[in-house]
């Protein structure tokens, strides 16, 4: 039963559709592959596979969830360097074959449990200044790839590719230059020994909102010349991404009730007000929205999530106009490791989340899905237009809201 207090998003499935476009218009040569662990809501996942993406799945659950809803295995690469081998089989049997590694032991497992897998060698990055590491954890290096590159030859497996991942919440983009000037080292080494190596992935790690320091396109503008570079448009090379935060980060917004308040008194005499701040950036990827009006006193205050542990705390300090218990507040950019990573600790349900699509969107989607991406799509504005609604839950969709139903 939802109360009409419970926290929700909503999530704007138009601002998946915008962000599409604006990928093909910065990354002309690159395929985005959805990292399908950023946000596996089924609506956004929908979206996604009917402009075309293809899916990058880190499990047997997020494969079966892709195929579900009719995602050809070609368009699935199995990103996940360290697979069980139940799962590795589940991937050969439902036909999906483009799967990374970066160890030998994998590739043993691989041998034995899909042959027949195409293999992506994921190679390390210098990941230093992204905001959530990934290299810490996986990616082999130039020496480690020879010795790979020789063991699957042994082993007589087929390796097509190079793979990396810069970081997610990448903040140097030269990190993505050297990474694929490695991949390029790598694609060599391939060669000598007799592989036909054909795709590059240039993993995630792109800004999913604007209140980053380095924006998409300062990425993209670094990134192309590269790709031209170490991978001219005639060597034939098929290049993927995998973004996951990219597309997902700004379509979210969640909205929270405040369910209690406490007042702390200052231990020393002194006024208590404080400065105001408004839609003040709270963490990198999400930020809060008050807006105070001009009379409006502000005090220090730290935000709590409603669970009984000490360490749900969302905001440390924070000035703000005194709420009241029924106030609402609004975080925007929520889409990224947000729904996916929630739990139902203490009993504390996820929030519903209620899908908006603007008409333009969907009927922009729609000649996406029927013919393909236009050139002349990419001139469409679709931010500025009303919203109509789908909702997740199967509820009858309102007459108004009719043609933007996601069949999910
Ligand atoms: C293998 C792989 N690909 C893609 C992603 C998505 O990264 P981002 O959300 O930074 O685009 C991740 C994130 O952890 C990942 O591990």
């Amino acid at each position: 039963m939802i109360d009409d207090k419970d926290a929700f998003y909503v999530a704007d499935l138009g601002d998946i559709v915008k962000k599409h476009m604006r990928w093909h218009k910065a990354l002309p040569r690159v395929t985005p592959f959805y990292a399908v662990k950023c946000n596996d809501s089924r609506a956004v996942v929908k979206t996604l596979a009917v402009l075309g993406a293809g899916f990058d799945c880190a499990s047997k659950t997020e494969i079966q969830l892709v195929q579900s809803i009719g995602v050809p295995p070609e368009r699935i690469i199995y990103a996940n360097p360290c697979k069980q081998v139940s799962q590795i089989k589940h991937a050969a049997s439902s036909g999906v074959q483009m799967m990374t590694f970066d160890s030998e032991v994998e590739l043993m497992k691989v041998a034995r449990a899909h042959p027949k897998a195409k293999l992506v060698l994921r190679i390390t990055t210098d990941d230093s200044k992204a905001v959530c590491r990934l290299s810490v954890k996986f990616g082999a290096t130039l020496k480690t790839s020879r010795l790979l590159l020789e063991r699957a030859k042994e082993l007589d497996l087929a390796i097509v590719g190079v793979s990396f991942h810069v970081g997610s919440g990448c903040t140097d983009p030269e990190t993505f230059v050297q990474a694929i000037s490695d991949a390029r080292c790598v694609f060599d080494m391939g060669a000598e020994l007799g592989f036909n190596m054909y795709l590059l992935d240039i993993g995630g790690g792109f800004p999913g909102s604007e209140d980053v320091k380095l924006k998409f396109e300062e990425i993209t503008n670094v990134i192309n010349p590269a790709l031209d570079k170490y991978f001219p448009s005639d060597s034939g090379i098929n290049i993927i991404a995998e973004p996951g935060r990219y597309y997902v980060a700004s379509a979210f917004t969640l909205a929270v009730n405040i369910i209690a308040k406490k007042i702390v008194l200052k231990e020393q005499t002194g006024s208590d007000e404080v400065e105001c701040y408004s839609d003040y950036d709270i963490t990198s990827g999400s930020s809060v929205l008050i807006r105070p009006k001009p009379d409006d006193s502000c005090y220090s205050c730290s935000i709590w999530g409603p669970t009984c542990d000490g360490l749900d705390r969302i905001v440390e300090r924070f000035n703000m106009p005194e709420l009241q218990v029924g106030d609402w507040i609004l975080f925007e950019n929520m889409g990224a490791y947000t729904v996916a990573a929630a739990s139902t600790f203490n009993g504390f349900q996820r929030p519903t989340i209620h899908y908006v699509m603007s008409r333009p969107a969907w009927q922009l989607m729609q000649q996406i899905k029927e013919q393909g991406f236009l050139a002349e799509a990419e001139e469409q504005d679709v931010s500025s237009l009303p919203v109509s609604c789908a909702w997740e839950s199967g509820i009858e969709y309102p007459a108004t809201c009719a043609s933007a139903s996601i069949n999910v």
